[in-house]
């Protein structure tokens, strides 16, 4: 639909933002849904972040996505959190309420909403793993928890992070480190990698744990998109493992987004179709 005067606006900020898969799928999704909207990409440098928020309020930009690196900063130029976002000390969604700026972090809600939408995967009562304590793994653990998940098990390369991310998760949240974590990994009904190890280009020793640990009837999340199927989930399949990638968390993540400017519910299979096509 062409812009018009009445266009509502919304962007994401990042430094790079040039690759953001973003820019289509929000499009394609207000295009779905019949909504007078835009989204575009604007390279903000981390010094012109709270301009960056200053022009938000005074252009009336109605929404915000967050990216790399401006997650913890952006945090700190919002005038308020969602409960959320103020436990992840990190925001990825900004919604404009008249000049009012409220950071939110969806990251967590569209993992979760992934697994029901792909696996009819509900956490409450089950035995997660999660690989890795960065912002997605902080998102994913707080996001298990909050639904139910019975235990937490945090297994990283950093001690300290590790510990600090299984604390989102109170008591059911426990560190674990990878050499003892065989038994975890072996009984537990979901096993999530939220490292970045299987980016890029990974050669086949580029996992973050020997997956021919996994068997049927677990669930692997690899929350890598680039490539789409990392040698974490090549191991996990032949193991029998249902298994997924990053791009349903992706796409859910940013219909999260897409409901909180508009009121609408977000056209998730073309939010899906938009990803899947940009990553092929
Ligand atoms: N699908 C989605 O929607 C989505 C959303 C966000 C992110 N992601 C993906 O998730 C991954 C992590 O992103 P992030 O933002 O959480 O990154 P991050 O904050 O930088 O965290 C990176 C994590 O990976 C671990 N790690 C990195 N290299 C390692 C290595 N060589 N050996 C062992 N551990 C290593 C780090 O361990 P230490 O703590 O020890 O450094 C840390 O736990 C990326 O691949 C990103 O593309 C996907």
């Amino acid at each position: 639909m062409p812009s018009t005067s009445a266009t509502r606006l919304a962007a994401v900020i990042g430094d790079p933002v040039r690759h953001s898969l973003s820019p289509t799928l929000m499009n394609a999704a207000f295009e779905a849904a019949g909504l007078d909207w835009t989204y575009v990409a604007l390279e903000v440098a981390s010094a012109g972040l709270p301009d960056a928020f200053a022009g938000v309020r005074s252009l009336g930009i109605a929404g915000l996505s967050i990216t790399m690196p401006h997650k913890e900063s952006a945090a700190a130029c919002a005038d308020q959190l969602s409960p959320t976002a103020e436990r992840l000390g990190a925001v990825n969604c900004i919604v404009n309420h008249g000049g009012l700026l409220t950071g939110h972090n969806t990251d967590g809600e569209g993992f979760v909403r992934s697994l029901k939408h792909g696996f009819c995967f509900d956490p409450s009562g089950k035995r997660c793993v999660v690989l890795g304590a960065g912002g997605s793994a902080r998102s994913v653990i707080l996001a298990l928890s909050d639904a139910g998940a019975s235990e937490i098990i945090v297994v990283n390369r950093t001690l300290g992070r590790a510990e600090r991310a299984a604390a989102l998760a109170g008591d059911r949240g426990e560190v674990v480190a990878l050499d003892g974590a065989h038994s975890d990994l072996a009984d537990a009904d979901l096993v999530v990698n939220a490292t970045s190890i299987g980016m890029g280009d990974p050669g086949p020793t580029d996992v973050p744990f020997d997956a021919s640990v996994l068997h049927e009837g677990q669930i692997l999340v690899d929350i890598v998109y680039n490539p789409l199927e990392t040698p974490l989930i090549a191991t996990a399949r032949a193991q029998g493992a249902s298994v997924a990638n990053g791009v349903a968390m992706l796409a859910h993540q940013a219909a999260v987004q897409f409901e909180l400017w508009t009121g609408v519910d977000a056209p998730i299979d073309v939010m899906l179709a938009s990803v899947a096509s940009q990553l092929d």
